[in-house]
Order: structure tokens, then sequence, then C-alpha cells
């Protein structure tokens, strides 16, 4: 069902200066940044070799990005899976029982299909599918 892990989302405060982080740290190397108003958050996509981070900071307090940094602070925000079919992979979570946050695939942010499942019924981790 997943081909992989697709990426790690991490919640940063300040996107310029985790983009520097990332950069100097482990070499990795900008791929895409983005801005949605419609989860009030900016990202930036920084390839790793064999997979992606995506660096998120918000653009609103009252964002779910806002929200996760006031209560927890900076750190891992989400795991993502990589599948080929990602209407099979949502029918599957639901017959798995899991909480699906999007109950169909949505437009994501680097141009291909996701959906988020809740993170109380994955053991505690905020879970995103990517159709790949
Ligand atoms: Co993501």
């Amino acid at each position: 069902m997943v081909t992989g892990i697709h990426h790690v989302g991490i919640a940063v405060a300040d996107l310029d200066e985790s983009i520097d982080l990332y950069r100097s740290a482990l070499g990795a190397e900008l791929l895409h940044r983005a801005r949605s108003d419609r989860d009030g958050l900016e990202a930036a996509f920084m390839s790793t070799g064999a997979g992606e981070v995506e660096l998120l900071s918000p653009t609103t307090e009252d964002s779910p990005v806002g929200k996760f940094l006031a209560r927890r602070g900076p750190g891992l925000h989400h795991v993502a899976y990589g599948v080929t079919d990602i209407a099979q992979a949502l029918d599957e979570a639901r017959g798995a029982g899991l909480e699906l946050i999007d109950p169909e695939p949505r437009m994501g942010m680097h141009g291909a299909m996701i959906a988020f499942v809740h993170p109380k019924t994955m053991g505690g981790v905020l879970t995103e599918f990517v159709q790949t």
C-alpha cells in the first residue's frame, strides 16, 4: 500500500533560519517554497537525498501549525507516506478504522494529491498520504 516515507514535516518558528540550518547542517537543498492561506502556513521542501523534509511555519497564530507550535514548541509535526493510489489508500485506511482528517484527497502544496489521517488513530503521529 505505501511505497516509502515521502517526507517528514517539522514545525519551526522561523522558516528562513531553519532553511539555512538544514542547508548548513545536512547539505539539504531547497526544492520548493510555498504558502497556503487555507492552512495558514508557509512550507519549504528540502531535499535530503532519498526523502524530503518539509519545514512548516505558521502565517497566523490561530492556524493548526500556529497552535501546534504554541502548545508543543518546534519539532516533528507529521510523517508522510508515498502511495501509488491515494483513493485506494484512503479506502484501506478507513477499513483499518483510521479517522481521516481529509475524507477525500486534496491538492497539496507541491502539486500532488494528499490526505491527512488523525494522529489519535495513528499512534499519536499526524500522518499524511501523498500520491506519487
Ligand atoms: Co507534508
